[in-house]
């Protein structure tokens, strides 16, 4: 009950990082918008304590927090899809943090439902992609809530936003800054500004924190035997019925200790800025480079070709904002339909920054040595190649002529 003369406030669902940016929102948001924040930090697989985070979301002056682990959700509703889609931006980038945001934004609005809250807020700034995907997914889930992007309106720098926390007592603990923007989650780790905006820049040392410089990676190979199942990885290394988020860090640590999944590209932000981002993401390129590869031994040639050009567009989707999307939908179910026959195993070896794939077999494989053969066994019928190639070239050997008439 409300002692009467008190005023009702109305209430925000902040997703919350725990943060400079999101901890002085708090504070924010009740001064500006005088709401009621409601702070929820999700984990998605990135490092550090999410409940010790709430917990000064809380001390801050939020009259609720919550935590919420999603990794295991993320991985299969999201990360598993994904895979299957084979999905690279721009054929290079796994989309770690594009797929994670329409889960974030799914949980922000389950929670301001359930609160009756009548904003949700972010903390992503105006130049990036990952307001557009808040937003165009909290719209898709749930066009009836407001949503507020302070970062988007306030105009502070790093030092201005620590003013801002000593002037109006939002407790805070200042780390040495990191000179870069990052991103993480279970699926990759993105990184971006400080000395990467200058694009002929190596990326230094400091930039890689899952991946160990190939120089420094085991003079040694390692192996890795993958097997799959319906198009997903099912285990490792004879140990079948493991989970994909097990399977996942284990590639993780692997592949990142071999020096394996370093990323550095010149991308197309979907507000049309070009920015140049690194990334790491052993375990994702590695799945991803297996499961194409038994694709190509258990798919047809024509399903192979139709599917790599749904696999860009999805790509394109998940970038872009739009997975709550009819067509992200119905991509989904094509590619379910195609992942029926993705079953074996293939191997790959890590050596000093490189996964190669060495090996691969199937028991839906469409690869047939009989008909490969060049040695003895053939089953190939010889002679029909003569009559097939003269149906093949007959269009160009028509062209032909008629040109000669002319
Ligand atoms: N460029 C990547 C993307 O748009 C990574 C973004 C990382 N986000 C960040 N706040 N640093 O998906």
């Amino acid at each position: 009950m409300v002692a009467s003369g008190e005023k009702v406030r109305d209430k925000v669902v902040l997703a919350y990082s725990g943060g400079l940016d999101t901890s002085i929102a708090i504070r924010w948001l009740q001064q500006k918008y005088d709401l009621d924040v409601i702070a929820v930090g999700v984990n998605v697989g990135q490092p550090g304590d999410l409940q010790e985070a709430v917990d000064r979301a809380l001390r801050i002056g939020a009259v609720q927090a919550y935590a919420f682990d999603a990794t295991e959700r993320f991985v299969e509703e999201y990360v598993g899809p994904s895979l299957k889609a084979n999905a690279l931006y721009m054929g290079t980038y796994p989309l770690a943090t594009a797929i994670a945001r329409p889960l974030i934004a799914k949980i922000m609005v389950d929670i301001a439902r359930k609160e009756k809250a009548k904003y949700i807020a972010h903390g992503c700034t105006a130049k990036g992609n990952d307001q557009v995907r808040f937003d165009v997914s909290i719209a898709a889930l749930a066009p009836e809530i407001g949503i507020i992007a302070p970062m988007r309106e306030w105009v502070m720098t790093r030092e201005d936003e620590i003013e801002y926390a000593k002037q109006n007592d939002v407790p805070i603990t200042v780390k040495k800054e990191c000179p870069y923007s990052t991103d993480e989650n279970i699926w990759g780790r993105s990184c971006e500004c400080g000395v990467l905006e200058d694009a002929m820049v190596e990326p230094p040392r400091d930039s890689f924190e899952w991946t160990v410089d190939p120089l420094e990676a085991p003079e040694e190979p390692s192996y890795v035997d993958i097997h799959f199942q319906k198009g997903l990885p099912v285990g490792l290394d004879g140990s079948k019925g493991m989970s994909l988020t097990e399977i996942v860090r284990k590639l993780n640590d692997l592949g990142g200790s071999h020096g394996y999944g370093r990323i550095d590209h010149i991308e197309d932000r979907l507000v049309g800025i070009k920015s140049r981002e690194t990334y790491e993401a052993p375990a994702a390129l590695l799945l991803i480079a297996a499961h194409k590869d038994l694709e190509k031994m258990v798919l047809t040639k024509d399903v192979l070709a139709f599917k790599r050009s749904v696999e860009q567009r999805y790509s394109e989707l998940c970038y872009d904002g739009l997975w709550f999307s009819p067509l992200r939908e119905a991509l989904d179910a094509f590619i379910d339909q195609t992942q029926e026959r993705v079953e074996g195993t293939v191997r790959v070896k890590l050596y000093k920054g490189s996964a190669t794939i060495v090996g691969r077999a199937s028991s839906r494989s469409l690869y047939d040595t009989g008909l490969a053969t060049y040695a003895e066994g053939d089953l190939f019928d010889h002679r029909s190649a003569e009559g097939f190639i003269y149906v093949w070239g007959l269009p160009l050997r028509t062209v032909a002529k008629a040109q000669k008439k002319q």
